[in-house]
């Protein structure tokens, strides 16, 4: 029932999300591709994904399928987590207060957003209207990011900005911080996403 982190080219996932006003002024659809391996059980409708993030380096991130969802974990450097408090006055729910149901496990409702400050685990879908962000982890002044970016993630379709945990930046089109979805440690490395406890 294992999976195993994207780039296995065993299968191209696409999600496209509808993005009306989209850059352009075209309704355009944006899509992320990537690849996967889902287990049987995670085909099956709503199954937990379990996933070994011991492959990941620090800095990277890999892309899993949960109920049709891309959710992204995130190993965190040590500067990116050290960077995280400074951001605070910049958000708009720097202490993720809101929706606490929907979008924050109480274990993740701290300054890393999750359960071990290392790894971010992150449904990967702006809180707009549902495109997939973009990676933007390298730090300081380029296209559409402010001179002192922290590294994060960047929405393409109306400049929604998220910091290094999901958090959605002050004044942007989407109103809430990235959703962290159920999920608990089987081990160091083993990570189950779709349950809060061991199965
Ligand atoms: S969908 Fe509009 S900013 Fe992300």
């Amino acid at each position: 029932m294992s999976d195993k982190p994207v780039d296995n080219g065993k299968r191209t996932w696409l999600i496209a999300s509808t993005c009306a006003g989209a850059v352009g002024g075209v309704a355009a659809a944006v899509p992320f591709v990537t690849s996967f391996q889902p287990s049987e059980r995670a085909k099956a409708a709503g199954a937990p994904v379990e996933i070994d993030v011991a492959g990941l380096k620090p800095g990277e991130k890999l892309t899993v399928e949960w109920r049709g969802k891309p959710v992204w974990i995130v190993r965190r450097t040590p500067e990116q987590l050290a960077a995280l408090p400074k951001l605070d006055p910049l958000l708009a729910d720097p202490k993720s207060e809101r929706k606490p149901d929907e979008l924050t496990p109480p274990y993740a409702r701290n300054e890393n957003r999750s359960r071990k400050p290392e790894y971010l685990v992150v449904v990967g879908i702006c809180s707009h209207l549902g495109c997939s962000p973009s990676d933007k982890f390298q730090t300081g002044a380029q296209p559409s990011l402010p001179d002192d970016w922290a590294g994060g993630f960047l929405c393409p379709c109306h400049g929604s900005t998220f910091d290094m945990a999901g958090r959605v930046f002050k004044n942007k089109p989407a109103p809430d911080n990235l959703e962290v979805p159920p999920h608990t440690y089987l081990s160091d490395t083993r990570l189950l996403i779709g349950e809060d406890k061991k199965a």
